[in-house]
């Protein structure tokens, strides 16, 4: 993770977080570790609880050791708002839902924890970094995107080529989701509740159509809306038997677990590690994969270093500008010049160089006025 790595070192030398508390609510893994000795460099100290305990990495807990949270969810959340931390880095915003009160600020990582934000009267800042350019352009498309499909294959074992893969939610994840299932050969339905997404779903030659018309279509399906029950009762009924359920949201509300478990009763088998087949009508079985758990991290191991790499570096230098900028309470994008700077790293870890505009180019951008 080069683009972190620069960070800790700059870290290191300016101490920009001396003596803060931070409390951090994330997946356990590698790259989450990077994000800490990074904060831990710049003086902070950490405080770190599982946003999803099935995704813990464990040696990556024992490495880290001290101040991190793990066991029981509700108790490693607690563990954290007890340290009572000035900054909270959240993913999924539970943790921020618990102490905002009594925060300085703090940032979001997921599309979803920023629904529940917004719908919040908030008592801090939060920076959405989820929403950040530099996020943007790798995190949900290509990091969910592709994890996301890693994460199906391992569960399965499926060839992709051939099937119908329905996508359920057309947001940057779902648009990552989808192209990578057409690049592997399958053939993509999206499904959407909003007017533009789908449009754009359709113009970019996708089949469009509701839920309900695709569930008799499909081989695999992928949701992805941040939103709850997207697959339900009405959709099970409709499915083809071996049909494969993932989701690739935050949550594990998008498929409504409760009806599958009504609908097929004791007839459910444990079909591979990471399947569990319920036989909703008599011959009609269908492959819950990873319990609904967002399947990425619970199948595969989460998004590549090489994108957490900009997520989490974007992390570092909003909790930096937290402590050195006064925000009123409620939800705030990131500072462009956060995006610029992580952009700019990350092309030089990549060896990219890229032009600079000459002072006559900034100019006419400066001056210019529509032609008259
Ligand atoms: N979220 C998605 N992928 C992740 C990863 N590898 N580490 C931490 N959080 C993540």
């Amino acid at each position: 993770m080069p683009v972190l790595r620069s960070i800790r070192e700059r870290f290191g030398a300016e101490r920009p977080l001396d003596g803060v508390r931070v409390g951090a609510c994330l997946h356990v893994t590698a790259e989450t570790a990077n994000l800490v000795l990074a904060l831990r460099a710049g003086g902070a100290r950490v405080d770190l609880c599982a946003a999803n305990p099935y995704v813990t990495q464990e040696d990556v807990a024992e490495a880290l050791g001290e101040g991190v949270h793990l066991g029981d969810y509700r108790a490693g959340l607690e563990a954290v708002a007890a340290a009572e931390p000035d900054i909270v880095l959240d993913d999924g915003a539970e943790l921020v839902m618990l102490v905002h009160e009594r925060l300085r600020g703090a940032t979001e990582e997921t599309r979803s924890g920023l629904v529940h934000l917004r719908a919040t009267e908030l008592g801090c800042p939060v920076l959405a970094v989820n929403e950040a350019a530099a996020e943007r352009a790798l995190n949900d498309r290509f990091g969910t995107g592709q994890s996301a499909l890693d994460g199906i294959l391992r569960a399965t074992r499926l060839l992709l080529a051939g099937q119908t893969v329905v996508v359920l939610g057309y947001g940057w994840t779902g648009r990552g989701v989808a192209l990578r299932a057409r690049g592997a050969g399958a053939s993509v339905i999206v499904c959407e509740v909003d007017a533009l997404r789908a449009l754009e779903a359709r113009m970019e030659g996708f089949e469009v159509m509701p839920a309900l018309d695709a569930a008799e279509r499909g081989d695999v399906f992928v949701t992805v809306t941040g939103s709850r029950d997207v697959l339900r009762r009405e959709h099970f009924l409709r499915m083809r038997d071996g049909a494969v359920l993932a989701n690739a949201g935050h949550f594990d509300v998008e498929i409504a677990l409760a009806d599958l478990r009504d609908l097929a009763g004791d007839r459910v088998v444990q079909a591979l590690p990471l399947v569990e087949q319920y036989e909703v009508e008599p011959g009609r079985r269908l492959n819950l994969l990873a319990r609904g758990q967002v399947i990425n991290l619970a199948a595969a191991q989460g998004h590549p270093a090489a994108v957490m790499d900009v997520s989490f570096a974007v992390q570092a230098l909003a909790a930096v500008h937290l402590v050195q900028h006064e925000l009123p309470p409620g939800v705030h994008q990131v500072p462009a010049q956060i995006d610029e700077e992580v952009a700019r790293l990350k092309l030089a870890s990549l060896g990219v160089a890229i032009d600079v505009e000459t002072p006559e180019q900034q100019d006419y951008r400066g001056r210019w006025a529509p032609p008259a």
